[in-house]
């Protein structure tokens, strides 16, 4: 009955649609609409059904599917039609990405396509360039408030450049990912300009209220992002003479996706972008969609009916697109954004796995593997056709954000354990080799996060600056490891641009006023390409790390076993210092790869009888697929040196 409903709203709209759009040639665009609206109309309905003009809205929304539709490029269309064929492409273990800001590692976009050979170098196939749209100046959180969704940032270059770059990656066969600052503006957007001076229609289109009664009710449940340098979640706009909503900094106002006006603008941005090119589009800080009083205002199912909206639309006019997820959320929350009780994403393909990524910093302070293990049994299962991004450091700061349970289980109280890391990795902690600062403390609750450079936070800068080479030795070793994990993990790694020349902190930041509050830019450093010349001098630092992680790139490359396909399992080892996983290859269980990582810093002992019901270890010995060398057990014990790793194969 209601599909009979949406039936013919399609056709009403199909036949209202401005004749030019009409008169194209869209034959796959009418299919995909065909396939796609029935989902899109009921979401839509779900959250704007009460809402006037609603058939009005839907043929707008439509409007907007078919304009960008018509924009797309031949090139785009044709990599629709083969990702629509070859639909688990992205799940191969062929991508390796790096995130970085063009203008910290190359100056513009420009200098970006020149310098890809780094990338090429180290085995990086997938290119997040951090964003890069047009902001303020001072106020613009590293590009997250944006000011103009259309333009890039002059500094950087042209959007025919960032057309360029995603012609050449795609020559290279390389992916680009580009971000979307979906949740909220800056305060200079010509939206919250109009907002200010009085304009009905754009304070609509933000959470906008003239004195302070729902704010207030609305902190009762609201907790703080950065309590440091933006306390409350609410600002006083002394032009409009109205607060507004801002989450996050108090010059990003959050975008109001209750108007419908919101919704289509944004599908439009992303379409755009999609159309620019982008293979990936990163949709930032997506747990926060929707706003909803006496919550805390995150993970709420709007939020996800939103994305789902969001995806719907992009399958119809650009279905080759991904989304990544930056939900940086509890482990039970992350995975919905995946979509839930489906089978294919339905809202986002790929998320950050950060989760995974707070677990390895527990085992780097922990030196032991025992909440890491705990937090990998209960991390939730992935859809089919979905994937994590697994990642050490990337541009913000560590939030410590696994269960309270898994910290139990490992026989630690969750309070204290907290307390330790953030000790640990401040160098507060006695004998903590870490550089890091404290992020976002809030002494109401006396939670913090960390920022600090993978390199300064393993203990690399304190161990130069000593000149103790053990300890210069322990630091690498450990920045080795960790990506070990990652790229045989399952899903995509994805490097952050200075670490693989072990980029330390960087303190410049304090100079400048706008960044100085912000500790999270110590490990947004300029990338340094004298350091990284070193990584072609035997036995520097540089050399050391580059040629592990390219060496180990490379053999992620081959290995089938860590495509992502539901084949890992962890494997139960007595010793807590030991994390053990093994992957197998779903269309050769023969082909399987066993994982061993060693996070402690002395050597440690594993007994393989646990290992050969598993099928390994049957016969002497197995091969590391890193050294190329034979290991075998001696009186049915394995020892594994301080601080290391094996990719094992029969
Ligand atoms: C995301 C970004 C972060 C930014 C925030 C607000 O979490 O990764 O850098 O501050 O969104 O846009």
């Amino acid at each position: 009955m209601y599909e009979q409903a949406s039936h013919s709203l399609l056709n009403e709209i199909l036949i209202e649609l401005k004749p030019e759009i009409g008169k194209h040639r869209m034959r796959h665009f009418y299919t995909r609409l065909g396939a796609n609206f029935y989902a899109i109309h009921s979401l839509f309905r779900l959250l704007y059904g009460d809402r006037p003009a609603f058939k009005a809205r839907m043929l707008s929304l439509v409007e907007t599917l078919a304009s960008r539709d018509m924009e797309r490029a031949p090139g785009l269309r044709k990599s629709d039609l083969a990702r629509e064929k070859d639909y688990n492409w992205f799940l191969s273990q062929k991508w390796v990405g790096m995130a970085l800001y063009c203008d910290r590692f190359a100056d513009d976009l420009k200098g970006l396509r020149a310098n890809l050979s780094y990338l090429q170098e180290l085995g990086v196939n997938l290119l997040h360039v951090m964003p890069m749209l047009d902001c303020p100046p001072d106020n613009n959180d590293g590009g997250y408030a944006v000011r103009d969704f259309f333009r890039i940032d002059p500094r950087y270059g042209t959007t025919e450049e960032v057309e360029s770059l995603a012609a050449t990656l795609k020559k290279r066969d390389m992916l680009l990912a580009l971000d979307i600052v979906v949740n909220h503006t800056s305060e200079e957007h010509e939206w919250a300009r109009r907002a200010r001076a009085g304009e009905q229609k754009y304070q609509d289109y933000y959470y906008v209220f003239p004195d302070r009664e729902i704010p207030d009710h609305y902190e009762e449940t609201m907790p703080e992002i950065f309590p440091e340098t933006a306390p409350g979640n609410f600002t006083w706009d002394a032009e409009m003479g109205k607060w507004v909503m801002t989450v996050f900094n108090t010059y990003q106002w959050d975008l109001n996706y209750r108007n419908p006006a919101v919704l289509i603008e944004m599908v439009d941005i992303i379409l755009f972008w999609a159309n620019q090119g982008a293979d990936i589009l990163r949709l930032d800080a997506v747990a926060f969609l929707w706003k909803k009083l006496g919550s805390v205002c995150q993970n709420e199912r709007e939020a996800h009916l939103i994305l789902q909206l969001m995806k719907d639309c992009c399958q119809v006019t650009a279905p080759g697109v991904l989304f990544i997820a930056e939900a940086i959320v509890a482990p039970g929350e992350i995975s919905k954004y995946f979509g839930e009780d489906a089978i294919n994403a339905k809202e986002c393909e790929i998320a950050y796995n950060a989760t995974l990524m707070a677990l390895l910093w527990d085992a780097v302070a922990t030196r032991s593997a025992a909440v890491l293990g705990q937090g990998i049994t209960s991390l939730p299962n992935k859809l089919e056709r979905a994937t994590w991004l697994n990642y050490v450091r990337c541009h913000d700061d560590i939030g410590l954000g696994f269960d309270d349970n898994d910290i139990r289980r490992a026989g630690f109280d969750p309070h204290q354990h907290r307390r330790f890391l953030i000790d640990y990795f401040t160098g507060r902690y006695p004998g903590s080799p870490a550089r890091g600062l404290p992020f976002g403390e809030n002494p109401k609750t006396g939670d913090a996060r960390i920022s600090g450079s993978l390199a300064s936070l393993v203990g690399l800068e304190s161990a130069l600056e000593s000149g103790d080479e053990a300890a210069i030795d322990a630091a690498i070793r450990t920045i080795v490891l960790l990506h070990s994990v990652i790229l045989a993990f399952g899903g995509i790694p994805l490097l952050y641009y200075g670490d693989a020349i072990g980029t330390l902190n960087c303190l410049e930041y304090l100079a400048d006023p706008a960044k100085a509050a912000d500790n999270r830019w110590m490990h947004r450093s300029t990338f340094n390409w004298n350091k990284a010349k070193k990584r072609h001098e035997s036995g520097t630092v540089e050399q050391r790390i580059f040629n592990a992680l390219k060496k180990m790139i490379a053999l992620r490359k081959e290995v089938t076993a860590f495509a992502d396909f539901d084949n890992r399992q962890l494997l139960n080892v007595a010793n807590p210092n030991l994390l053990a996983f093994s992957r197998t290859d779903p269309q050769n269980s023969r082909n399987r790869v066993l994982v061993l990582v060693n996070f402690n810093d002395a050597a440690q002992p594993l007994a393989i009888d646990g290992l050969r019901g598993h099928g390994f270890f049957v016969a002497d010995g197995m091969r590391d697929l890193c050294t190329g060398e034979r290991v075998a057990a001696e009186n049915d014990s394995l020892i594994l040196p301080p601080l290391s790793c094996y990719w094992l194969t029969d």
